[in-house]
Parts: structure tokens; sequence; C-alpha cells
């Protein structure tokens, strides 16, 4: 088939600058979820009708199979398919989508298809407020036309049976209903929905199919509609993953904005936020408030509340937080701990190391069985460049310790506490920086004069 998605529209109620199209839902445009699911109907061609907002648009859109079509000025949903018709393959059906319609399933894709056979198939739905939307107007299964709201009879006004504007097409028909619209109507604009009563005088069939759920058809017009259109898109990714084993402490509370993957007893707690693509593997458990983008946490590991992780790999049985920031390039082996105010950046943390209070460590390589003391900070950059730092297995940072890089402690050292390492720390002995204590007898404090 060949699916266009009419996206042209200007979504004034937005009252943004930003186009209604790429306006987000789950971290994804309003049009990338419509050409996903476009593509999972392996269409021949897709058709992008684009207008208001210009070249954004397709700026903002990754896709090689797209073809972009411009139409300017938009004088209606008919108008705006004209305009994708020579991009087409006039031997398919053509599926209409709209670009401000995200939720759509492809069940109820494959139902409108099987539908309309050869003919024409409209999804509809029955509102209990049918104000605004075409209505259908049928002679038992047969749908005789769809009338507008603004052109509408009381008596027509009263049908609750309602176009979704999504729709399949025959082609070549298609086109010659298209090249016979006028625009003798209330809002003078070329209306696609004319193209019904054109199918019929033809006498061709047109079915009506409807989805499994009515939010499936529900657009966007204002960003009170995207919130509401989001909570039911994060209610049902919710629900796939309870379906799918995993403890939710409350299916509401949560916010999934790519790909979540879950092993076996996954436990996740009240108000995370999952990005990009994130793994977690058995048993792991995620405590509230955590914001985690393209990770993959192994088996057994407890990430505890208010932790951000972004691009990162985490090992098995680590604990991390709460209150840890692991930032990109960075990977735990297993049995690692990183504990409340600590800050790892682009560094490999060994088997069984620990830094477990207020830490930064960047750019470094630590080895195995490392316990960095808290207060500890590698020196990684020097105001112009990032210099690594490599601590070996089995070495004993001492609190408040700053280690310059480029430096280098060798296996099995200790460092003191309070230590300023600016030389490579040989392996086995202890190094310390530190100004000889002193005690001076005598001393009395200061007293303020009567
Ligand atoms: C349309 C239908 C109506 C249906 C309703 C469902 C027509 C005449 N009416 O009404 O029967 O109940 O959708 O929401 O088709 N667009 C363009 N170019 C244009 C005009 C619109 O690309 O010139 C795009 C919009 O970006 C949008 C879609 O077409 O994605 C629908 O446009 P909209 O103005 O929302 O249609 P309605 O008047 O609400
Ligand atoms: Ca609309």
């Amino acid at each position: 088939m060949n699916v266009v998605i009419l996206a042209a529209g200007q979504g004034k109620r937005m009252h943004s600058s930003l186009p209604k199209v790429l306006h987000r839902l789950a971290g994804r445009t309003l049009l990338a979820h419509v050409l996903a699911t476009a593509r999972s109907m392996a269409p021949q061609r897709i058709v992008v009708v684009y207008g208001h907002g210009g070249e954004q648009v397709p700026g903002a859109t990754a896709g090689d199979d797209i073809r972009w079509v411009r139409q300017e000025p938009q004088l209606g949903t008919g108008h705006a398919l004209a305009q994708a018709l020579p991009q087409l393959d006039r031997s398919q059906p053509t599926l209409v989508l709209y670009g401000d319609v995200p939720l759509t399933r492809r069940a109820t894709l494959e139902k409108l298809r099987d539908a309309a056979g050869e003919g024409v198939a409209v999804l509809t739905v029955e509102l209990d407020d049918p104000t605004g939307y075409g209505r259908i107007v049928r002679s038992g299964e047969q749908v005789l036309r769809i009338v507008e709201q603004n052109d509408a009879s009381a008596e027509e006004r009263a049908i609750r049976e309602v176009n979704t504007g999504l729709m399949i097409l025959p082609t070549a028909r298609l086109e010659r209903w298209l090249a016979r619209l006028g625009n003798d109507n209330a809002q003078r604009e070329y209306y696609l929905t004319d193209v019904i009563a054109a199918a019929v005088a033809d006498g061709v069939p047109v079915r009506a199919a409807q989805p499994a759920a009515a939010w499936e058809t529900l657009g966007v017009n204002s960003k009170a509609q995207l919130a509401a259109l989001e909570r039911i898109h994060q209610r049902t990714v919710a629900d796939e993953l309870l379906a799918a084993g995993v403890t939710l402490a409350d299916p509401q509370r949560i916010d999934v904005r790519g790909a979540l993957v879950c092993g076996r007893d996954v436990a996740i707690d009240v108000n995370c936020v999952f990005e990009g693509r994130v793994t977690l593997g058995d048993a792991v458990s995620i405590g509230a408030n955590c914001v985690l983008r393209d990770v993959r946490v192994s088996a057994g590991t407890r990430v505890e509340p208010f932790c951000h992780i972004d691009d990162a790999e985490i090992g098995a049985n680590c604990r991390i937080g709460p209150y840890a920031r692991i930032r990109p390039a960075t990977r735990l082996a297993e049995d690692v701990h990183i504990g409340n105010f600590v800050e790892v950046k682009a560094s490999e943390i060994g088997a069984g190391s620990k830094a477990n209070h207020l830490a930064y460590v960047g750019d470094s390589s630590v080895g195995r069985n490392v316990n960095v003391g808290a207060g500890t900070i590698t020196c990684n950059y020097d105001g112009a460049s990032k210099h690594r730092t490599v601590i070996e297995d089995d070495v004993f940072i001492g609190s408040d310790t700053q280690l310059v890089a480029p430096v280098r402690v060798g296996r099995g050292a200790t460092l003191g506490a309070g230590t300023t390492l600016v030389r490579d720390a040989p392996e086995g002995q202890l190094t310390l920086s530190r100004a000889k204590q002193t005690s001076v007898p005598g001393w009395k404090r200061p007293e303020k004069k009567k």
C-alpha cells in the first residue's frame, strides 16, 4: 500500500512556534509515532504532506523512506491528499493517516485494510459528544457520505458515529474523485471527506471499521490533549510491563520514553523515568525517582532512590545510590558500590570496588577491590584538556584525596587521607602528602577587650 500522512496543519491551539507534529509524546515527536505505525504496515511508499512550520518538519524527522510533499497554502484535507498523488503507486491502495494522531495500533489499521477490500474503508468511532467531527451517514453497512459539523443539519449533528480521518482508498479512483472536489462549503476548503459520496456515486462500496480502543484515534490539538494522550500511552506501557511480570509500585507513576526491556522479578518504585534504550536484568530493583537513559543494568543490582544514570553499563549485584550520578561512557563491573553524592564519568570500575560517599571519579580506570574514600576527587581537567587516572587493583584511597591526572596508583597502594597526588604512587606502599600536625602548648584563644 501507499501511506500518506497529513501533517500540514497549523495547530493554533498549541500556542507554540514548533509545528504541531514535532511536539513530543513519550520522548518522540508525534510524527515519529505515526511513521513507526506506518512502517509497521510495510508500505511501498510513505508520503508526508507538510506545510505549516516549513522545513522544520522534514529537518527534524529521520527516514530515507519518506517522500516529502509541501502543501502551500493549506486548502483542506482533500487538497492535501491531492498534493501527494503524484508520489503514489496507482496500483496500490492508499492509507491516509494524520500526523497528529499518534497512538493508532497496527491491528486497527489491518482491520481497516480488511474492511476496505478493493473499495474504501473509513475508521470511525462513536462518541458521546461528537461536536466538531465529521458525521458518518450510513445505510446499514454502507457508508453513504461524511458531513462536516459546520455543514450538517440538526438531524445529522445528532449522529454520534464520527470520522476519525483515517481511511483507505483505491488510488487510481481516488485521483478522479479528488479532481472533482469543490470547496463550496462552510469552511471554503477541499474536504477529503467528500470523496466518500463520490465513491458511492461510482458504485464503490464504502465500509466503516472501528479501533479496538477509541484513544487510538484521538488527535492532538492542544497541550491538554497532548498531556492526556501521554498518560494513556504511559498507562498502556505500564500495563504491558505488569503483564510481563514486572513489579510496578504504581503503574500511574512511571514514564517510559523509549524502550524498556526487563528480565524476571524486576521491581520499579514510583516516579522513575526511562529514556532511550534501557535494559534491566533479572531481579534488578530501581528505587523511587530515578532517571535512566540508555543504560544496561545486569542481574541483581539495586539502584536506590534519586539516581541519574546516563549512557552506562552497570554490572551484576551492584549497589547504586541513593543520590548517585553516573554519566556517559561509564562501565561498572559486578559488585560495585557507588554511594550518595558520587559522580562517575567515562570510567571503568572493577569488580568489588566501592566509592560510597561524596566523590568524583572521571576519566579513570579503577581496578578490582578498590576503596575510594569519602571526598576523593580525580582532578581530570587542567582547564584545557582531560587526563586519565589509573587506579590499580586493591588500592585504598583515604578520604579527601585529590588525584591530579594524569596519574597512576600502583596495585595495593594506600593513599593517606588528605593527599594531593601529583606523581604516580608506587604499588604496595603508603603514599601521603600532608603537613605535619603540631600542637602548641599553652596557646590561648584571643579574648574580646572589655
Ligand atoms: C477532519 C475531518 C473530519 C474528522 C476530523 C477528525 C475533513 C474535511 N474533516 O476535520 O471529518 O472528523 O478530521 O479529526 O477532512 N491537514 C493538512 N492540510 C490541510 C488541512 C489539514 O495537512 O490543508 C492535516 C492536518 O495537519 C491534520 C489533518 O489534516 O493532521 C486533519 O486536519 P484538521 O484541520 O484537524 O481536520 P478537521 O477540520 O478537524
Ligand atoms: Ca483535528
